[in-house]
């Protein structure tokens, strides 16, 4: 239906500016130093740990529904797992340790590997099926919203993006 089709691409488009942003922030990581790195670093998780909670509670179960196709799903579902397991270890190190940089090479290559998988496999099949876009859009955006208040409110100015909007303020 096309109206389905248009919602779709709401949510859809959604992950995808996530996608581009961190892939930008991965960037930046490459060419920073010292403490704007670290922040980088820091604002990067913090977009992480969103659009996987976005994923893993309201999105994945809904694409999971509608398609047949378990295994992809499983897979993304272990991907998103290193994702965390490799955020609880960067939030163990100091950003000056060796090891975080490292650490978070790691992260950078295993995201942007997931997100081609997403974007070339996963997202693609999800819109050619009946899914009720529309009620997903609002629980995400919703849930979105929430996520970002929380975690302004506990990361204080640890994380650029906090920081940034903390100056404007
Ligand atoms: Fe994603
Ligand atoms: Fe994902």
């Amino acid at each position: 239906m096309a109206g389905k089709t248009a919602f779709a691409s709401g949510v859809v488009e959604m992950l995808k500016e996530d996608h581009a942003k961190v892939k930008g922030l991965f960037e930046e990581f490459e060419s920073a130093e010292g403490q704007e790195q670290a922040e980088i670093a820091a604002t990067a998780i913090v977009e992480l740990e969103i659009h996987a909670e976005l994923e893993e509670k309201l999105i994945y179960p809904a694409i999971r529904e509608a398609i047949d196709d378990s295994d992809m799903m499983n897979e993304a579902v272990e991907e998103h797992h290193l994702v965390h397991v490799l955020i609880a270890e960067l939030k163990k190190l100091k950003p000056k340790d060796e090891k975080f940089h490292a650490k978070f090479c790691v992260l950078s290559e295993l995201v942007k590997h997931h997100i081609e998988e997403e974007e070339g496999e996963m997202l693609p099949k999800a819109e050619r099926h009946d899914i009720d876009w529309d009620v997903l859009e609002a629980a995400v955006m919703k849930r979105k919203e929430a996520l970002m208040a929380k975690s302004s409110k506990k990361s204080g100015t640890k994380s650029r993006s906090a920081a940034k909007s903390a100056r404007r303020g």
